[in-house]
Order: structure tokens, then C-alpha cells, then sequence
């Protein structure tokens, strides 16, 4: 056999050792050729055969992370992404119908078609380590585990722990996968030989769902879970936006977990799904996830280390919760503030954050022993980054800046959390300007995927790298921006918010203009998002940003002034109670939601489109990415701009022409919008 992405071989014991070692690639992924090449190989072992068979990888990074996304998107016609998929459950049933014990050895990520492999063998035994993780992670690209996963996860662990793993798309390490059912034993990686010589010799029973978990396959129980899971599922997703995880379960409910008993005509079936716009921009989102993160490697010549020490000055809302993060990500971080008990509060949260994280006593220790209060600022002089994060005033930073940058080491870079200072402001009193950068971190820090890595006038390559791969460093996704009011995050919502707060003063109800941009796809509606950003936070933005004429919402400014800042207060346009708004259910009345959802959108999509042509981020993509990752800009819609492509920019341009006669200048149309 000629392999280019499999090594085989066969020892004295009669065992055969597979290795996935996909050509000129640092990662394995399932491309055509290496699912034929696996075929092949089945075949030969079938007709041999050996005692045993082991499937590892040859690549350090993990077993396999699933199909080859260049070449699913590559895929021109629903009947090529059928074929595919019928390619995958062929080459895997061939694996599974082996007659002889197979086992998986899992180390690093097994997502998606990797996974699905290792379910196909008889065993599986995984790396113990923190870096090892299986997951099912299609629904988050619009898709399902169409190579055998919705059948056979199903029937190892039980159905709602299987549905559960593929409808979030979630990800487990070894200590959960052995406690599910799904591996058979968790050992360190240099101990696999042992383990899986053990395991061929002599097999053990395979595993077998427990009783209860087995029942919930079983006919009867099956359409109840199956209800159950649909019913979860539509608290957090609509089925004609989200079609994917509507399509696991009836997938699983009524074809026995194999998506080529599906018709083509059904909605779940791979050709409808292939064909759905969402699943298009959900994949066309990862690709640019993986682009950002691609902020976060050097340049070969500016090699660096990784951070290993960072000292965060102002230990509030957004300081402490930045120095809690990197922590947790295994840094060593200093926390400076004025006083021991502006930190307290920081380290508390820092510790309710770790117990959810990492569970673990001696984990959730280590984590807390790297975050370290220091109001004497002693952390400065090894830090590698020292991130400011103090009150938003230029002269109070400035003034902190001149006391801090002597006491840094060379090659240390200064980062500032600014929302909405101009880097230039802060420069002069720097000896080396070059060495400032903004990090700019969304609240809450624990949740946002982005950060703007805001590069100033000065600001040197070198410092911007350095700024872009830390947030890699700390796993969260770099987002290169130029300096300019808002930069690209907030410039585009804060027109949005503003927007539908000038709707409230209109007498339209905020509940009805929450569910028409829930409506639309946003996680969350404006004026709850504005009530839970803070109604302060928000009106300083607004101040900042607002271009000259706009209005100033009457509500906002009476709730302000009554210092009702929303959530942290109790009440802002909503009553909050135990952290959730208290929302009247009166229904829209004769409201139009979706000629709301068009008004409330368009300034941001306006704003988006400045930001394209002032190229305050690249390009268009990057824009995309930035206000999804940055904001939860629906999705499946993938995206300000893609949002206009999709229904046309004339159209667009149409109902702004008819909001600008009656709202005046606010919704006069960008000079950009010809290039979009
Ligand atoms: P905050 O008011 O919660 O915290 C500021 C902290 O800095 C306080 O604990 C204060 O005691 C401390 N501080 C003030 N002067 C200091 C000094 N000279 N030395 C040491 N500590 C000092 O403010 P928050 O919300 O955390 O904001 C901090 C920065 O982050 C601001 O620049 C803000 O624009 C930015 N930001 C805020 C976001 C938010 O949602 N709150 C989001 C993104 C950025």
C-alpha cells in the first residue's frame, strides 16, 4: 500500500500500530485522501488480520481535529457534501466491523471526525493531561456528527449525555470522558504502548451504558428525551436560524443516529444543512476565529517568549478581572491598586471563578498562589506586561504612566485598557512611546472571546506583537485595531444602543424592542444589554462617541441622573431582581419586530461600514469577526457587513433613505457604502 497520511505497522505480537500523520500539515485532519487511505487500510488489516490494532497520531498537537475545514469549504453542491459525509460513514463502519479488538490513544484535541474515529474503535484510552479534549463541535459550524457520532455516541454513554456533548458542541477532558463511559482509561501519554498492549491481548468487555443511560434510547424514552433536548434547545436557538442541533436530535429520534436514512428533502438531512445560509457564515466565523488567532504568532524575527510574568495596576470591575484571567490561563500576575482593600474584592472573585473553572482544590490553589495583591506596585520591575487599568482619565493615567515606566524592565511593553482615550494622549510623558500598546478587554472579561490590540501612533511592531500574543497567550482572540474613538467594538454598538433608547423616549416598550433584536439573532436585546454594561459605562460612551445633533435619550439621562445604572444599581430601564430583569410579557401590539429590528441595526451597520473605510481594522472580514466576538452579533448572519451583502446593500440603503427623512441625519449613509 502507498500511504502518504498513514503509518503502519505490525509488531511481533501481531498488533498493528496505526498512526494518522497527515501530509504537510502540523495538524491531522480528515481530507478525501486520508479517509480513502483509512478505507484501504481497513480493508488490508481485515484480510490479514492481526490480534489488535492501535490508532494514534504521529502529531504532538493531538489525535485529529476532525475534517479538513479548507477542503469542506471547497465543497461546491449539496451532493459532494453528501457524498462526503456517506465517504466518512463508510470508512469508519469498516473500522468498527474489524475482526479483531481496535483502540484509540487519545492525547491532545479528538474533535469532530477525529473523535468519531475513536468512537468506531473498540476502546479508547486517553492522555490524562490538561490538554487532552474530545469534543463534537459541528453544531457550532451549522452542521452534525454526520460519520457516525449521533449513532454511536448515543449507544456507549446514553442519549442524554451524548445529545448533551453534541447539541453544545462541549468538550471533555479525560478525568470527564472516563467518568461518561466514553474512554476506557485515562493514563499518561508515555504509558499508551502498555495500555494498549494490555487492552489487544486481552480485552475486557467493552463498555456498556448503565442502565438508565441505556433506557434513554429505548423507543418510548426516546421521543421523551428527545422533546426534552428540542425544548432546550429552543430557549437558546430558532430552529430556522439554527437548524443543526434541531437536526441532531431528529436525526437521532427517527433514523437511528444515521444520516444517510435521512431524506435530502428533510431539514436536518446534510444536503438541506450544506445549503442553509447560516451554516456558510457559522463556517466562514471559524475561519476568521482561526485568522485572529493568528494575530497572536510572531513574526520569526521578533521572536519572543511568552509572558511569563504581567503586573496589572487598578484592581476594579475590569483590572481585577484581566489579572484573574491571566492567572487562571497559568501566568504570574501582580495586582496593584491604593489600598489592600480595593484588591480584596478582585481576589474574592478571582476565587469564585477558579472553584467553577477548575474545580479541583490544588488546581484552584495554584491558580490563586499566581494572583498576587501588590499595592506597592513591587510586581512592575519583572513584569514582561504591565496592563493599566485605572479610572478613565487621561490626566490620572498619564501621571501614573511618568511613576511606572522607569521602574520596567527593557522590553517590557505598557498596556492601557482605555476604552476611549486616544493612545496619543497618553504618550508624551513616556521616555520610549514606541513601547505602549492597547489592550483593550470586554466586560465580563471571562466571557468575551476579543480583545482590541489598539495600536497607537508610536506604537512599534514589536510592541504590537507582543500585546497580540499575549491575549493568544491568555486565549482570547486579538483583534489588531487602529486608534480612533471607540475603536471598532464600541463604535459600532453604541449607535445601536443609542438608537433604540431614542425608541424607548418614542413610548415603544422595552420588551418589545429586546424580542425584536432576539428576533433578529442578537443573544441578548439593547436595552437589556445597556442595563447590564451599566447605564453610567454606557452614557460616558455615548458622550465620547456621539457625533455632533444626535439626540440624548430623555430616559437614559433621567436614569442617570437618579444614578439607576441598571443591573449593579437594581433598577435602570428595567427592575432587576437576583441578577435577572424583571420584563412585563404585554405582547408588540401592532409593532412591525422586524421594521424595529431594521431601525435598531442600521446605525451600527452604518458605523461598521465607516469602520471599513477608515480601516480601523483591515478589511471587511475583520470587521465581521470583531463585532461577533466582540459584541454576539448574531451569528448565523455572520456579521455587520456580511449581514448587508446578504440582503443587498440597496435595499439597505432604501429603508435608510425612508429613516432619514423621518430621523434625520443619524441615518444618513456613509461614504463607504458603494465599496461594501
Ligand atoms: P473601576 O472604577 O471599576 O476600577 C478602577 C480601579 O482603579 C479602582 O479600583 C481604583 O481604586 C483604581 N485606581 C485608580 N487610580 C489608581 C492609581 N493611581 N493606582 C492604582 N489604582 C488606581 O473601573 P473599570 O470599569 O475597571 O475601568 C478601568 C479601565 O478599563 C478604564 O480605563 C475603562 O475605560 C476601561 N474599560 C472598562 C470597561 C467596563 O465595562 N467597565 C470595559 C473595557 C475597558
Amino acid at each position: 500500500m502507498d500511504l502518504k497520511h498513514w503509518k503502519l505497522g505490525v509488531d511481533g505480537d501481531h498488533l498493528a500500530w496505526l498512526y494518522f500523520d497527515r501530509a504537510g500539515s502540523a495538524t491531522n485532519t480528515f481530507s478525501t485522501e486520508a479517509l480513502r487511505e483509512l478505507g484501504q487500510i481497513a480493508d488490508h488489516l481485515a484480510s490479514m488480520p492481526p490480534k489488535g490494532l492501535a490508532i494514534l497520531s504521529a502529531k504532538d498537537n493531538g489525535f485529529a481535529a476532525g475534517a479538513d475545514i479548507d477542503e469542506f469549504t471547497r465543497i461546491a453542491s449539496a451532493a459532494e457534501a453528501t457524498a462526503f459525509m456517506r465517504l466518512g460513514n463508510e470508512v469508519y463502519d469498516k473500522i468498527a466491523a474489524l475482526p479483531f479488538p481496535t483502540v484509540a490513544l487519545i492525547h491532545g484535541f479528538c474533535m469532530g471526525g477525529g473523535m468519531e474515529l475513536a468512537l468506531a474503535c473498540r476502546y479508547r484510552v486517553m492522555d490524562d493531561g490538561p490538554k487532552a479534549r474530545m469534543a463534537l463541535p459541528e453544531v457550532m459550524i451549522g452542521i452534525t456528527p454526520g460519520w457516525g457520532g449521533m449513532r454511536r455516541l448515543p449507544a456507549l454513554i446514553g442519549a442524554a449525555a451524548a445529545l448533551d456533548l453534541m447539541l453544545t458542541g462541549r468538550g471533555v477532558d479525560g478525568r470527564r470522558a472516563r467518568k461518561l463511559g466514553l474512554v476506557d482509561a485515562v493514563t499518561p501519554r508515555r504509558h499508551f504502548e502498555n495500555a494498549a498492549r494490555q487492552i489487544l491481548t486481552s480485552p475486557p468487555p467493552p463498555h456498556h451504558p448503565a442502565l438508565m443511560a441505556a433506557a434513554t434510547n429505548w423507543p418510548g424514552v426516546r421521543s421523551l428525551v428527545a422533546r426534552m433536548s428540542a425544548k432546550q434547545v429552543a430557549r437558546r436557538v430558532r430552529r430556522d436560524q439554527y437548524p443543526a442541533p434541531y437536526a441532531i436530535i431528529d436525526v437521532w429520534k427517527d433514523y437511528g443516529g444515521d444520516p444517510r436514512n435521512v431524506p435530502d428533502s428533510h431539514p436536518g438531512s446534510t444536503a438541506s444543512l450544506f445549503a442553509h445560509p447560516t451554516t456558510r457564515n457559522l463556517v466562514r466565523i471559524f475561519k476568521l476565529q482561526e485568522r485572529l488567532k493568528g494575530f497572536g504568532k510572531l513574526d520569526p524575527g521578533l521572536r519572543r517568549e511568552d509572558a511569563r510574568h504581567v503586573h496589572v495596576i487598578g484592581a476594579g470591575a475590569m483590572g481585577g478581572d484581566i489579572a484573574a484571567w491571566a492567572a487562571l490561563r497559568g501566568v504570574s500576575v501582580t495586582l496593584q491598586d491604593l489600598a489592600p482593600e480595593r484588591i480584596a474584592p478582585a481576589v474574592k472573585r478571582a476565587a469564585e471563578l477558579y472553584a467553577r473553572r477548575l474545580r479541583q482544590p490544588h488546581l484552584v490553589q495554584a491558580a490563586l498562589d499566581r494572583l498576587i495583591p501588590d499595592v506597592a506596585g513591587n510586581g512592575i520591575a519583572r513584569a514582561d506586561i504591565v496592563i493599566e487599568a485605572i479610572v478613565e482619565n487621561a490626566e490620572v493615567k498619564r501621571k501614573l504612566f511618568a511613576q511606572v515606566e522607569p521602574r520596567m524592565k527593557a522590553g517590557a511593553i505598557l498596556a492601557t485598557n482605555t476604552s476611549s482615550i486616544p493612545l496619543q494622549e497618553l504618550v508624551p510623558v513616556l521616555k520610549d512611546p514606541t513601547r505602549l500598546v492597547g489592550l483593550h478587554f470586554f466586560n465580563p472579561v471571562a466571557q468575551m472571546m476579543l480583545v482590541e490590540i489598539v495600536r497607537g501612533p508610536q506604537t512599534s511592531e514589536a510592541t504590537m506583537q507582543a500585546g497580540q500574543s499575549f491575549a493568544r497567550q491568555v486565549d482570547k482572540l486579538p483583534l489588531p485595531c487602529k486608534s480612533a474613538p471607540g475603536f471598532l467594538v464600541n463604535r459600532v454598538l453604541s449607535p445601536y444602543l443609542l438608537e433604540a433608547m431614542l425608541m424607548v423616549d418614542e413610548g415603544i416598550p422595552p420588551e418589545t424592542l429586546d424580542a425584536a433584536m432576539k428576533d433578529f439573532g442578537m443573544p441578548m436585546g439593547p436595552i437589556e444589554l445597556a442595563d447590564m454594561v451599566g447605564l453610567d459605562i454606557g452614557w460616558a460612551v455615548g458622550q465620547e462617541l456621539a457625533k455632533p445633533g444626535t439626540p440624548i435619550p430623555k430616559k437614559l439621562q433621567q436614569l442617570v441622573e437618579a444614578k439607576q445604572f441598571g443591573k449593579k444599581t437594581g433598577q435602570g430601564f428595567y427592575r432587576w431582581v437576583k441578577g435577572k430583569p424583571q420584563k412585563s410579557s404585554a405582547g408588540a401590539g401592532s409593532l412591525d419586530l422586524k421594521a424595529l429590528a431594521d431601525r435598531m441595526v442600521l446605525p451600527a451597520l452604518n458605523e461598521a461600514v465607516a469602520c471599513v473605510r477608515e480601516r480601523i481594522v483591515a478589511d471587511a472580514d475583520l470587521c465581521d469577526a470583531g463585532v461577533i466576538f466582540g459584541t454576539g452579533f448574531a451569528p448565523h448572519r455572520g456579521g455587520p457587513i456580511e449581514t448587508i451583502r446578504a440582503r443587498g446593500k440597496d435595499e439597505w440603503l432604501r429603508i435608510m433613505a425612508e429613516l432619514e427623512a423621518r430621523h434625520g441625519p443619524r441615518f444618513t449613509p456613509d461614504s463607504g457604502w458603494p465599496s461594501i
